[in-house]
């Protein structure tokens, strides 16, 4: 072990016992949210009767021929809410969107942001929220944590993927448009105040996007309890449910995308995974994947499909008793922790393969490698308490396993 490595846990986990501490100073709210088939009609109201209005809708072109959605606009008309709209329809959000976002935002005159589509449409308007309160920082000087210091305009997300939890969360994932670099910016302020879950939007999912956006919101429930430095007992409780609504739901959605029910529970999966990592914090699996979206575009949840299992495996016996015990929240079984912790992760790839998932990836190329590692180093450290601090050669063993 060299001395700079030595140094750099020491660092990572001092770092780690403070913000324990600091946690509890910090205001970890969850959404307000309305739950249930057709909720998205009733906004207009829900609105009018919070006294908001001027609102800038940030969604997908496609997503407003939607019925559902043309309801959702009816009843704003009907409640007398102003509204723009800003439409974006590439995955992952980048700068110079959430720039064009905020030109929007403010020429016309907004005050409160709706937020209607997968991850990549929430993060967008949560980066638009925080550029209308610090507007002459770019999205780089945002990016990290607590760096937004002030309340946001009022924000409702509304997910039509089960996975990102963004409807939940702290973060904003960016993709900076100069560097490619994709990160995150991290604040409690960036917590939505409002939610609607409607498992009708996620009915239209494509098997293959059920799949992925489903094992992100494992992988954020599987990062936040394995983490475990800064949860309390209601992340635990929090991550330990996603697990098992995640267990019980992913292969039904991914079969019969029209089963309410279980859209309904994947939703809920995604979002009290979303608030579990909120304060547990995310780990390797994501701090890798960022790199695999920002370089090479790979969506953020097959990234995290495939890297789930290889990086609780790679972290060998000290995620063991965590795994351990999310494979008996699962009645997954085994002789002892070690046992039960490989079934846990047999399980996941077993999923993967029963989804058409791959194990592998095949277009990681040799020079980008030492990027990756020091983009994923940044991420994560000193901010995620990860099982095992990894060096350097670490990082670059566990990208050779996922790479064909
Ligand atoms: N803020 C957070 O806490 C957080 C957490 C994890 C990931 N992320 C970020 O979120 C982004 C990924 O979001 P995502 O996985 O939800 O995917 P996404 O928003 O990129 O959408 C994926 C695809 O699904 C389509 N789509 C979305 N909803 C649909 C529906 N109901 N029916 C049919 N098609 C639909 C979209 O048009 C898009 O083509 C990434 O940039 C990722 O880094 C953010
Ligand atoms: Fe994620």
């Amino acid at each position: 072990m060299s001395l700079s490595y030595k140094l750099e846990v020491i660092w990572c986990r001092s770092f780690q016992a403070v913000l324990k501490v600091g946690n509890y100073f910090l205001g970890y709210r969850m959404p307000k949210y309305l739950e249930g088939p057709g909720k998205i009609k009733e906004l207009g109201e829900f609105l009018k009767a919070k006294n908001l209005n001027d609102v800038l809708l940030v969604t997908e072109t496609g997503m407003l021929r939607w019925s559902m959605v043309q309801s959702m606009l009816d009843g704003f008309d009907a409640a007398g809410i102003r509204y723009a709209v800003q439409t974006f329809d590439h995955p992952d959000p980048t700068s110079d969107d959430v720039e064009l976002g905020y030109k929007t935002y403010k020429e016309k005159g907004c005050k409160t942001i709706v937020a209607l589509g997968g991850g990549s449409r929430m993060d967008c308007a949560k980066g638009i929220a925080a550029k209308a309160v610090h507007p002459k920082k770019t999205i780089s000087q945002l990016q990290g944590i607590l760096k937004v210091h002030w309340p946001i305009p009022t924000f409702v997300a509304i997910p039509t993927t089960a996975g990102t939890g963004s409807e939940t969360t702290v973060a904003a994932v960016i993709t900076d448009s100069a560097t490619h670099r994709k990160a995150a910016i991290n604040d409690p302020f960036l917590i939505p105040k409002y939610a609607v879950l409607d498992p009708e939007l996620t009915v239209g999912l494509p098997p293959h996007i059920t799949a992925t956006t489903g094992m992100d919101a494992l992988a954020h429930a599987v990062e936040a309890y394995t983490n475990h430095t800064y949860n309390t007992k209601l992340e635990n409780k929090l991550a330990k449910e996603a697990v098992k609504l995640v267990y019980d739901n992913i292969l039904t959605v991914f079969e019969d995308g029209s089963n309410l029910e279980a859209r309904q529970k994947m939703q809920r999966a995604a979002f009290y995974a979303g608030r579990a990592f909120t304060r547990g914090c995310v780990g390797y699996v994501h701090a890798v994947g960022h790199t695999l979206g920002g370089l090479y575009h790979v969506p953020h949840g097959l990234a995290m499909a495939v890297l789930l299992p290889h990086v609780m495996r790679e972290f060998g016996a000290s995620a063991h008793k965590r795994l351990a015990e999310l494979a008996d929240v699962c009645g997954i079984g085994g002789e002892n922790q070690a046992e039960k912790a490989n079934n846990f992760i047999r399980w996941i790839e077993q999923t993967n393969a029963r989804m058409g998932l791959p194990e592998k990836f095949d277009m990681i190329k040799d020079e980008d490698i030492e990027q990756m590692i020091t983009w994923a180093r940044k991420e994560a450290n000193p901010l995620y308490p990860v099982p095992v601090v990894w060096s350097r050669e670490d990082f670059r063993r566990l990208i050779q396993s996922i790479r064909k």
